[in-house]
């Protein structure tokens, strides 16, 4: 579906961590629908790099982008040579930002801060000089275990990766009181499900991991009171909706993306039993992440609505109906 009556054809478009999840979905819908826009995605792709977590240190993968047109640079947005060479030889009009170290256990501080916060601003000074709009990946973790609803101005971030994206926020509140030439919009997703998630191996939701357990005819493996445990799910396209709406807003600012919805990973575990037939008893097994662990999130949605028109398409249950043939399909094909 398309959701803006804009022109795109014609227009340049940089998409940092474009061959990631969110960013690939980005660069797969102005392919669709602009298919003369110059989509240009910029990744540092991965390699064997580690974290001291033991996750990847970058989850971009080819897989994510095949059949897309477009241009692809596999680079670091630490590296300034390189956003030297960006500002000179490119014009944008607009930037997407989702390149990140978007694993929220990482306990790399520098790193975090390095690639989140400091690239970020290297960003908006290439946004300002092109006269791009800049709509970037901020996150509901900024919340930490804030009190739901989860409200722009009550943030309280339990771990680095929550700390990066507030500071990130905070950076563009000052830009765009500065640069009034472009609209800079963050978008704070909630929990985001949905295809071209499932190279983020074990930061992936727990959709593709559930769907992948019972697919294997294993036990649903949850933590204690999960049935209490909700989170604000929210469906990769909805995303895709917020980021179009964002590069035309009314004004700039920070923006929850999320239902508005607080949902539990049993809801989660349930709703796949009944879309892949199957009924196999749940384990509950303790949780290791209690003191840093958000056990209810509900996004605030009134501003995203006000501000950029934003309505979320998809609950739970639909969305999961739109993944579950994808959910197969990987399990055939990259699971087995
Ligand atoms: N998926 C979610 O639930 C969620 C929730 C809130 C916020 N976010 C944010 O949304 C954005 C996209 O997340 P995602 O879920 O698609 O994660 P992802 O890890 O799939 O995408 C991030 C991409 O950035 C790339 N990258 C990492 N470091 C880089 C660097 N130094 N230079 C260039 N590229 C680099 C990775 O290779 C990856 O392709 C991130 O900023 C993330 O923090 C995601």
């Amino acid at each position: 579906m398309r959701y803006s009556d804009v022109d795109l054809n014609r227009k340049t478009i940089l998409i940092t961590g474009g061959a990631g999840f969110i960013g690939s979905n980005l660069a797969f819908y102005f392919q669709e629908h602009y298919p003369d826009a110059h989509v240009v995605v910029l990744d540092l792709f991965r390699s064997n790099l580690t974290l001291s977590n033991g996750n990847l240190k970058s989850f971009g993968h080819f897989k994510n982008l095949l059949g897309f047109r477009g241009e692809v640079i596999s680079g670091d947005i630490n590296d300034k040579q390189l956003l030297d060479t960006l500002k000179k030889q490119y014009r944008f009009d607009y930037i997407f930002h989702e390149a990140a170290i978007s694993d929220t256990t990482a306990l790399e501080q520098d790193l975090m801060i390095q690639t989140n916060v400091n690239a970020f601003k290297d960003l908006l000074d290439i946004a300002v000089a092109h006269g791009a709009n800049m709509i970037y990946a901020s996150s509901g973790a900024t919340y930490g275990d804030a009190p739901s609803p989860q409200r722009v101005g009550r943030e309280a971030p339990q771990n680095v990766y929550g700390f990066s994206k507030l500071m990130m926020d905070h950076l563009a509140r000052q830009y765009s009181q500065k640069h009034t030439n472009i609209s800079i919009v963050g978008l704070r997703y909630f929990n985001v499900y949905g295809p071209r998630e499932f190279f983020k191996n074990k930061t992936a939701s727990m959709v593709v991991q559930f769907g992948h357990q019972l697919l294997s005819g294993k036990n649903p493996r949850l933590f204690e009171g999960s049935d209490k445990i909700v989170r604000d799910f929210i469906y990769v396209e909805d995303i895709v909706q917020a980021n179009v709406l964002a590069m035309h807003p009314r004004e700039s600012g920070v923006f929850n993306v999320g239902t508005g919805k607080a949902r539990s990973f049993q809801a989660i575990v349930d709703i796949l039993q009944r879309e892949l037939g199957t009924s196999l008893p749940c384990e509950y097994i303790p949780n290791p992440f209690i003191g840093r662990y958000q056990f209810h999130t509900e996004a605030d949605i009134q501003s995203t609505r006000d501000v950029l028109g934003y309505a979320p398409r998809f609950e739970l249950e639909e969305g999961i109906a739109a993944y579950v043939s994808e959910i197969k399909r990987l399990f055939e094909e990259e699971v087995r």
